[in-house]
Parts: C-alpha cells; structure tokens; sequence
C-alpha cells in the first residue's frame, strides 16, 4: 500500500510531510512514548459493523467518566512493529495474527471487534501516515499499539453499548533498559499473573495492572522483570510481566503450554517455528521452575522484547546464572527474527508484508 492509497482510504487529508526522518535522536531509543503525527479511530455503535475508520492528528481522545473501559476494564491492546529494510522498504510482521488475537480476546471480554482485513488496513495505515517516524535500518521499530476499548457509557455491570477501535504508533529501541544486556529474572512466589478460567490467555488491560506491583519491586532490587508461577501448585512457570518464556536444554527447546493462563504471542510462535526450522526439538509444556533452574540457556519472548536472552533467574533467594555469549541458542534465534523482519533472510512462511 503507497502512501497515495492509504490516503485515498480516507475522508479527511492529512498532509504527510515530506521528509524521510523525524528530526529526533535515532541513537537513543528506548522503550519510551515518542509523539507521532497521526492515529486511527474507527467506532462501534449499538452492536452494529464497525464504521470505516479515519486517520486524525494524534492526540487526546474523549471519553464519558461512564465508559466501560473506565469502570470495568473493558479493554484490549495489541502491539505489533514496522521495520525499515536495509534498501527503505518497509514491512509489518504478521499483523494478521494480531487482528485475529483482538477478535478472541474481543470474544473473551464480550467486545465487538473490527475484521481481520480492517485491523491489518489500520496498522498499514498508521504506520505508512507515521513514515517518518520508522527508524532507520538498525536503530529500532515503529511500535504500533492496537487498542480495542468499551467507549460507550454503562452504569450497571454489563458491555459497554459503543466500542473504539484506535492505533497509535511510537519509535522505540530496546525493551528493557540496559539495551541487548542479558535479563536478570526474578521469580514472584507471592503475586500470580493469572487464574484457570481468568482472562490471562487474552491480551485484556486487566492482566497488567496487577503485575506492576511485583515487576516494581523487582527492579528496586536491580531485576528487570518478574517470572510467574501457575496460581493452582505455585511451581510450574507461565511468562514474565512483558515476554513469554523459554528455556534449552541440550537440543531441546521448552516453553509453557499456553492452556488460558499464558498469552499466545505471536513472537512466540514465531520463535517455535523458527526453532523448529532450524532442527531444534521444541516442545510445549508444563515447565516446573526447577527444570528453568537446571536448564542451559532462558531467553524470552515478545513484540516489543524481541527475543531477549537471560542472564540469571533468582527463586526463593537463590539465583542461577546462564551461560551467555553468541553462540547461544536465543541469539541464533534473535538474529533470525530480525533478519526476516527486516527482509534480510528468506521468509518462507509468509509472515511478511511489504507496505
Ligand atoms: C508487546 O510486547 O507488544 C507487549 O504488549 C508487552 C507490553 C508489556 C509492552
């Protein structure tokens, strides 16, 4: 999709500027918020389609003090990236499988939902509108963040009766703060993420709140993130605040079972895929945390983690450290995501569109 076309799937003009780059410190990103130029919203009434969506500036959006994301949290969020190519091109990866995931949490939370072909067209648009925004080749991602959310005003416990359909974008670098740095674990044995029957298989707001309070305390102690414990045996692990988890042992790689208290990341998938690809046996799984204490490597996964290798995991005061260095099995890993994120390595799944 050109610029022109995007465009053309408008009511209002934006004027696009011309320049190729924002004037901002490419060499510097983070994982923080960047003002862009434009977002989408498109709106759901009285459980009818959701009407064609338009680019506007970015900025505040207004919402009643009743709306059911406000009081209920009825509310989900998706996150997938552009990337620059080493010759300009630009693509978006899977965003299909994002348009799907919003439809099953939007199913999870009684929500109406946009079609596939209506998300991924929102993410196209948002991103080629915020073009100047894309990083450069090996300076980061556009991050683009999908958010589905009860606008409509309801007093009483019940859907919201209108829902927004809205993306936003920002460029951003690593995840966590110390860059590519192998992450130092630490596994909560007091708070859980999610319950069996609970919304933690769904990418719903209400999964993060709740973490906040571990993952602050965790990084007062120098952690970077916080591993979760299955709330019914407190032993086997699901994910971390931000990133599924993994482990190798020898030629086999491990992750948890996604049995509705793991959220099924599409980076996750990604890596099971390439993994197996690559003739590693993966296998998904109950993990007890005894197995991720005794196991070779962990890295972690996730759309705006990538794939993060780790560095050491602390349980009940008692930490183990990973061997690190590149030729582990999660750099191997990492290097062939971004490659075919970027266009630089065959991708014969398909995963990739050129926008
Ligand atoms: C993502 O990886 O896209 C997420 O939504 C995780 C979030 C905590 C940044």
């Amino acid at each position: 999709l050109t610029i022109q076309a995007a465009s053309a799937l408008r009511a209002t003009e934006p004027v696009f500027r011309d320049e190729e780059y924002a004037d901002i410190d490419w060499n510097n990103l983070g994982f923080g918020l960047t003002r862009t130029d434009y977002m989408y919203v498109a709106k759901c009434t009285e459980n009818k389609e959701f009407q064609q969506g338009e680019l506007s500036d970015y900025g505040n959006v207004e919402l009643s003090p009743a709306a059911g994301v406000l009081n209920y949290g009825q509310g989900l969020f998706e996150g997938t990236k552009a990337f620059r190519g080493d010759d300009g091109r630009v693509f978006l990866f899977r965003p299909d499988q994002n348009g799907i995931r919003m439809q099953i949490g939007a199913e999870r939370m009684c929500m109406r939902s946009p079609s596939v072909q209506q998300f991924v067209d929102a993410v196209k648009q948002t991103s080629l509108a915020n073009r100047r925004w894309i990083p450069p080749p090996g300076k980061g991602s556009l991050y683009i963040r999908p958010l589905l959310i009860g606008s409509g005003p309801i007093l009483g416990l019940s859907p919201a009766p209108e829902y927004t359909f809205l993306v936003y974008a920002s460029p951003v670098g690593n995840y966590f703060k110390n860059g590519m740095a192998p992450l130092n674990l630490y596994v909560d044995n007091e708070f859980h993420r999610a319950t069996r029957g609970g919304a933690g298989g769904v990418k719903s707001i209400t999964n993060y709140a709740p973490v906040l309070k571990a993952v602050l305390r965790a990084k007062e102690q120098g952690f970077s993130d916080v591993v979760y414990l299955d709330s019914v045996h407190k032993k086997y692990i699901e994910e971390a605040s931000s990133c599924n988890i993994f482990l190798v042992k020898g030629n086999v790689i491990s992750t948890p079972a996604t049995i509705g208290t793991i959220l099924e990341g599409i980076t996750r998938r990604s890596i099971i895929d390439i993994a197996s690809d690559l003739g590693y046996q993966v296998e998904e799984r109950c993990i007890a945390i005894d197995e991720l204490m005794e196991a070779d490597e962990v890295f972690t996964t996730g759309t705006a983690v990538s794939v993060a290798s780790v560095g050491s995991i602390t349980y009940k005061g008692q930490r183990v450290e990973y061997k690190i260095g590149d030729e582990m099995v999660s750099q191997i890993l990492h290097k062939t995501l971004v490659g075919i994120q970027v266009g630089r390595i065959e991708d014969k799944h398909n995963w990739v569109v050129e926008i």
